[in-house]
């Protein structure tokens, strides 16, 4: 018997220390930090969003729950439903899956970081295929420094064989970046997983978990894509960089997730024209509603 999957319900993990920001980060979640004109946690909830997923799980450390409240209330505005938890502890990103389970209620899950930037064509298409897995789905991606994320291991033919949190010896360029597709299993198959040498529970443990039963696909990301994580002084202005250069040079609208609940289908142009009108003063809502404009022109 096949296992019908309920819709893909979102998780994005926005808790942490923030350390390697400090002093920024003393008063103020990382997460909320500006990436040029949007707070960061911005980017993960369009990406979401814009894979088709209205039903999104926010974790936060206790201390900022109530800030991303004032910030994203309930996402009825956007046409979806946010959720809140806390993380007592960051004990590690596999505890999102754990802390997760009951909002998932056996549904499938992709699973954010909230310090994870995705821009690049295509990409809520390629996402949107993913968003009901048979077992579950990482990307790769090529970088210069890979022994700072989890590293794909790869056989002759290029089939995963093992995945590596921070290896001193990367056996591939390719680190996973921060978005994770689970079929129902990932609560049951983050529990199971134990605290690594470094005291966290390892979002590489629940993969590794899924590939050892030859459920793991691995989706290799174009070089045309863009994956950013903003976790250090330099990622943070570089990603402000990245979004400043392609909104004001291109006039692209990156990681809003107004727009992107619009070009889902889960508000319409009205909604969308009345979200952006008490944002004009900064030159947001002429963004929304520039890209509206030329959304009904083509
Ligand atoms: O960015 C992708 C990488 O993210 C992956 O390649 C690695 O496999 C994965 O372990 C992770 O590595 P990081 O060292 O970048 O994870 P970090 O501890 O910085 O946590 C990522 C985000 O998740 C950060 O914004 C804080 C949040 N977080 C982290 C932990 C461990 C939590 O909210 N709770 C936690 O317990």
């Amino acid at each position: 018997m096949t296992h019908r999957a309920k819709p893909m319900k979102g998780i994005v993990l926005a808790g942490g220390t923030g350390t390697r920001l400090h002093p920024l980060t003393l008063g103020v979640s990382k997460q909320l930090m500006p990436i040029y004109n949007k707070p960061m946690i911005y980017y993960p909830i369009a990406t979401l969003v814009s894979s088709g997923i209205q039903e999104i799980l926010l974790i936060t450390t206790p201390q900022d729950a109530s800030l991303f409240k004032t910030l994203l209330r309930d996402g009825s505005a956007w046409g979806i439903r946010f959720t809140y938890l806390t993380q007592s502890k960051p004990e590690g990103i596999a505890q999102a899956l754990v802390l997760a389970e009951a909002f998932l209620d056996g549904a499938p899950a992709a699973l954010i970081l909230g310090d994870n930037l995705f821009h690049g064509k295509g990409l809520s298409d390629l996402l949107r295929q993913q968003t009901n897995p048979s077992g579950a789905t990482i990307f790769g991606y090529a970088v210069n420094d890979p022994e700072r994320y989890g590293v794909i291991a790869f056989d002759a033919q290029m089939n995963p064989v093992d995945l590596i949190e921070k290896p001193s010896n990367p056996p591939s360029t390719y680190a996973v970046p921060g978005i994770y597709f689970y079929n129902h299993e990932a609560p049951a198959r983050a529990k199971a997983v134990t605290k690594s040498g470094r005291g966290e529970y390892e979002i590489t443990e629940v993969n590794k978990s899924y590939l050892k039963d030859g459920a793991l696909s691995v989706v290799l990301l174009d070089p045309g894509f863009t994956w950013l994580d903003t976790g250090t002084f330099a990622a943070l202005s570089e990603a402000s960089q990245f979004v400043e250069v392609l909104e004001n040079r291109q006039g692209q609208l990156i990681g809003a997730p107004e727009w992107a609940a619009f070009q889902a289908g889960f508000i319409d142009a009205d909604q969308l024209s009345a979200l952006a009108t008490p944002l004009m003063r900064s030159g947001y809502g002429q963004q929304l509603l520039k890209a509206l404009n030329s959304y009904g022109a083509r």
